[in-house]
């Protein structure tokens, strides 16, 4: 249900725009508030007294309104909602709020939106597929705002293909499951190691690993969708957070990993140890390039790093779950669960380097899940975040089931 949710819904100049009224009705009937923003090419579509009469509120479309001069705050509307929906959501809708272009009522109130923002583009195959409107849309993604994929079938033009606006029955169903998901972990703070470290050998070199940080931080998204605030502890990678529950804070070396993690450890109800850690640093670091000197070898003396997962899983309370990674190259099953009872984990994900989209740098993954009752769960190849949820999923079911 959407009780009590104050939804403001954007309607833009598609042929979709008809819709838009069993949508408002649908979304209303579930509970919400709405309040509807529409251009001036959705009013060629659908009228504002159809919308009006259906939300009991004057259909927000100029900055003023025409019979008394009264402005139409869009600041006030962004303080107001708390999501935002663009359905239908066109290819110049798209462009300008990707891109900033302030020109009418509805792209204001999205600049000045301070809840989370859905948009169900509504267009042509064409226009869909162009590189313009991905690039636009990739955008929108990039800022945290939710695209509703398109349908495949008839469009108005008569030609078949993607672009058909999600349909309402579906665009609420989705709506509502994203309220009921961010109370998953609502109160909870995750704690989530990420990416690889960098051990210091001189001022031009470290050892280190292929870690990319993709999984931590898809991981650090879902938690945050699900409500949680999280503390995400990333080691050097060229990745950006989204969310703004997320607060990120880098390091180069485990041992400062180490310190940021433990710190963190002991106001949180979950921590996930998806870093891949140097076990060692160079036992000495040098101040001055190493120079290549005349003998044929050099050799490193190395030193062992804190194991963090280790000490988080001693530290580790009632109330506490931990959850470990273990990529292994041979005896999978057994090498995890060892590992899994070493540091005293609640679950250890484990990648099979043996497995092809497994791992290191790709977007997919496959996974074996293994929980301290000694059952494994195997799942199958999929993107990283399709794997941050069911590993979310895991949490939160355990989480209720000992709560
Ligand atoms: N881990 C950690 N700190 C370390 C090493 C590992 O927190 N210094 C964590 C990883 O983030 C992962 C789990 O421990 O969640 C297992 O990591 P892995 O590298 O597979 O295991 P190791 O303990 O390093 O064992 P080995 O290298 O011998 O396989």
């Amino acid at each position: 249900m959407l009780t009590g949710k104050k939804i403001v819904l954007g309607i833009t100049g598609s042929i979709a725009a008809y819709k838009a009224a069993v949508l408002c009705r649908a979304l209303i009937k579930r509970g919400a508030e709405v309040q509807v923003v529409i251009t001036p090419a959705g009013k060629e579509f659908i009228t504002p007294v159809t919308l009006s009469a259906l939300t009991q509120k004057p259909v927000v479309s100029a900055f003023f309104t025409a019979n008394d001069g009264t402005w139409n705050s869009h600041v006030d509307l962004g303080l107001w909602a708390d999501l935002m929906l663009i359905a239908p959501a066109t290819a110049a809708t798209i462009g300008k709020i990707a891109n900033g272009v302030a020109d009418n009522m509805l792209v204001t109130t999205y600049l000045s939106m301070k809840a989370p923002v859905f948009v169900a583009p509504a267009m042509d195959l064409d226009m869909y597929a162009h590189p313009a409107t991905q690039r636009n849309l990739e955008r929108l993604k990039s800022y945290g705002n939710h695209i509703i994929e398109p349908g495949t079938g008839l469009l108005a033009s008569n030609l078949d293909g993607k672009g058909r606006m999600e349909e309402p029955d579906r665009i609420v169903n989705r709506i509502e499951r994203f309220f009921e998901k961010e109370k998953e972990l609502a109160g909870n703070k995750v704690l989530i190691t990420a990416g690889p470290t960098q051990e210091k050998i001189d001022p031009v070199r470290y050892i280190s690993n292929y870690s990319s940080g993709k999984m931590g931080f898809a991981l650090a998204e879902e938690c945050a969708g699900r409500g949680a605030e999280v503390f995400l502890v990333s080691g050097p990678v060229e990745r950006t957070t989204v969310h703004p529950r997320i607060k990120r804070i880098d390091v180069e070396t485990a041992e400062e990993m180490y310190q940021a993690a433990a710190s963190h450890f002991p106001e949180a109800t979950i921590a996930i140890l998806c870093a891949a850690v140097a076990d060692y640093r160079p036992a000495q670091y040098s101040k001055n390039k190493l120079k290549r000197q005349a003998a044929p070898a050099l050799s490193l003396e190395l030193t062992p790093n804190p194991d963090i997962a280790a000490a988080l899983g001693e530290a580790k309370k009632n109330g506490q779950l931990l959850m470990g990674f273990a990529l292994e190259t041979e005896n999978e099953l057994s090498n995890a669960q060892a590992k899994l009872r070493k540091k005293n984990l609640d679950f250890i994900v484990l990648n099979s380097l043996q497995d092809r989209g497994a791992g290191f740098r790709g977007d997919t993954n496959k996974v074996t899940v293994m929980d301290a009752e000694g059952n494994a769960s195997p799942f199958p190849l999929k993107s990283k975040s399709e794997v941050a949820a069911d590993l979310v999923d895991l949490l939160v079911n355990k989480k209720r089931t000992t709560e």
